[in-house]
């Protein structure tokens, strides 16, 4: 049987501070229904967390709106005290008030208690990577930023990163301080991002892919017909994708099962060739022109 492991997919550096391999996890699924509440079954939770961490995965992404709290708990309870190596990512400024339902607060006020909240709950001394969920709009972005800065300064956050951003608020960031890595939404299919994914690639900063697994039905027909080719799945396929796309792309599928824990390591291994990379990029222009 081949290995299973997050090291097949490389590694990748955060501001030259810490390396990670290049395959992580998404913590977001793990909470209930509608990103609501406690898992249905807490016990197959805390054995997803474990078994990522048991293939090599050495980078989980989570945020305070989880649950809310909830994601960050059960990472805490099932892999603390954290192994060697863990880079835990959380984020702020994205309340969840009820089932489905978002609510900016990015005040320099709301991300002071949200940092220590996350600690607590985290049971950290410092936040290795913390990711401004999203900018606010009625906050300007250089005070959530600032405020982050200064948290830094505190000893409380070691990185700081952003998701749900333009260039132009990586651009202004970065005049303030440096920014680690960007989370945007982003899969062979869903290529809003490409110009953010080059900004990246250019100044060496992280691209985090959330929802890299994706596909509509053209996607998933092109999906299907390379999967086969590999006797692999169309969710490796479409990780694997993410991976050749670029050095900086660090994806995170999210899953609260181990069988597709497994599976989607396992893409770390996945060599698509040139046709079928190139198959898969065209997915956008061949869904336009039906
Ligand atoms: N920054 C942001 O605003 C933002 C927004 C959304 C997500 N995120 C982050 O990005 C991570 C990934 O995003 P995502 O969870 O939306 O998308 P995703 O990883 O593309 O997809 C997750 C969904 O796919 C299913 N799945 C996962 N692996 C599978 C497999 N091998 N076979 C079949 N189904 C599979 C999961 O269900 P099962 O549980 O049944 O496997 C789940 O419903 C999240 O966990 C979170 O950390 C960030």
């Amino acid at each position: 049987m081949k290995q299973i492991s997050a090291k097949l997919a490389g590694e990748i550096s955060l501001g030259k501070e810490l390396s990670v391999h290049r395959l992580g996890f998404g913590a977001m699924r793990l909470t209930g229904d509608g990103i609501w509440g406690p898992p249905k079954d807490r016990k197959a939770a805390l054995a997803v967390l474990r078994r990522a961490v048991e293939l090599d995965v050495n980078f989980i992404d989570t945020a305070d709106s989880y649950g809310p709290y909830v994601s960050e708990e059960l990472i805490a309870e099932a892999l603390f005290p954290y192994p060697k190596g863990l880079v835990i990512a959380t984020k702020g400024g994205w309340n969840r008030p009820g089932p489905n339902q978002w609510t900016h607060d990015a005040t320099p006020d709301h991300l002071r208690k949200a940092v220590e909240g996350s600690l607590k709950r985290l049971k950290l001394d410092r936040i290795d990577v913390y990711q401004l969920h999203i900018p606010d709009p009625v906050v300007p972005f250089e005070a959530s930023v600032e405020t982050l800065a200064e948290l830094r300064d505190e000893g409380k956050i070691r990185l700081i990163a952003l998701s749900n951003v333009t260039r132009e608020h990586i651009e202004r960031a970065r005049r303030m301080v440096p920014i680690v890595s960007v989370q945007n939404r982003y899969s062979f299919a869903d290529r809003e991002w490409d110009y953010v994914v080059d900004y990246c690639d250019l100044y060496e900063i992280a691209f985090i892919p959330w929802f890299p697994l994706g596909a509509g039905k053209v996607a998933g027909e092109v999906l299907n017909e390379i999967a086969r080719a590999h006797q692999a799945t169309p969710k490796q396929v479409a990780l694997a994708w993410l991976l050749r796309r670029s050095p900086i792309m660090l994806p995170i599928p999210g899953t609260s099962s181990v069988e597709h824990l497994e599976e989607n390591v396992a893409a770390a291994s996945l060599h698509l060739t040139d046709e079928e990379y190139e198959r898969l990029a065209a997915v956008p222009e061949l869904v336009a022109s039906r």
